[in-house]
């Protein structure tokens, strides 16, 4: 569904992707793990279009995406959540549901003035959807919360609601498991599981909690180092050589010394 082929992102001298490639199959909920400073949210931000690679390319579905704004790719079901989470504080957990972005013509004004059926019937549609997306997420006494006063576990949680308010083909989350306790943890993954079973949402997930990682993806890419460590099942990935070397910190320093 997704190619990242050959994709560099260099700041200056940091190369902090140096040379990935990967493919994230449809259907899959694809694990990216790595050491901290790998290159995984510097990858993501590459694919959804928050940063334009130095070289390489993107396809989805074929076409080539590589320098799409977020916005466009949103449009094309290509969504991502952020490792720190982006709610609007001041506007209640229903609300902040509602402002994503879709098809909405009340945001044009002079169409409110001239159109104010469509656009309360379009309102309510937008609003039965919020609900339906917090019953989903079993968050519906949390609805008219301000997300301000959400813990950090309920607001990844809202991220992910988020994704389900328009058509997602693919979201990316990164970390959303980091600094949540285990009961929302347990929430976010059945959720996760359930939008890929019952409707057909690919993931691709960065986490570090290997756990987590283990009940949740297949197959499993380790980065380290701006490049692709190694690809396979939770359990290859646990025993491979290459990876305990990236994560023991001994990683390409021991091979420059030695083999290259
Ligand atoms: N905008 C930037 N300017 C300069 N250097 C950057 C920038 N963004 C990331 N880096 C550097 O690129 C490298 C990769 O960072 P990145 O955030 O992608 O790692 P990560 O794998 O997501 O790590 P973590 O697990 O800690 O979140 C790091 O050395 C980081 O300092
Ligand atoms: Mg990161």
């Amino acid at each position: 569904m997704i190619s990242v082929s050959d994709i560099h992102m260099h700041f200056g001298g940091i190369r902090a992707v140096d040379g990935t490639s990967l493919t994230i199959d449809q259907g899959s909920i694809t694990g990216l793990i790595g050491p901290n400073g790998a290159g995984k949210t510097t990858l993501f931000n590459v694919i959804a279009g928050v940063l334009k690679p130095t070289s390489g390319s993107v396809t989805l579905d074929g076409e080539d995406i590589t320098g799409l704004e977020p916005h466009q790719l949103f449009a094309k079901g290509l969504l991502r959540t952020f490792q720190i989470a982006h709610e609007f504080s001041t506007l209640t957990v229903l609300e902040n549901l509602m402002v994503v972005p879709g098809d909405q013509p009340g945001e044009r004004l002079w169409q409110a003035w001239f159109h104010n059926d469509r656009v309360r019937e379009v309102e309510d549609r937008v609003r039965e959807k919020a609900r339906e997306v917090i019953e989903f997420l079993e968050i519906s006494h949390l609805e008219n919360e301000l997300a301000g006063n959400l813990s950090g576990g309920q607001k990844k949680l809202l991220e992910l609601g988020r994704t389900m308010m328009v058509d997602a083909k693919i979201v990316f989350l990164d970390e959303v498991g980091a600094g949540v306790n285990r009961t929302l943890l347990n929430t976010i993954g059945t959720s996760i599981q359930r939008l890929n079973q019952e409707r057909g949402y690919t993931f691709c997930m960065i986490e570090h909690d290997m756990d987590f990682i283990g009940r949740m993806c297949d197959p499993v890419i380790c980065m380290a180092e701006g490049r692709l460590l190694a690809q396979g099942t939770v359990d290859e990935i646990k025993a491979n050589e290459e990876v305990i070397e990236a994560y023991l910190g001994t990683g390409r320093k021991h091979k420059a010394r030695g083999e290259e």
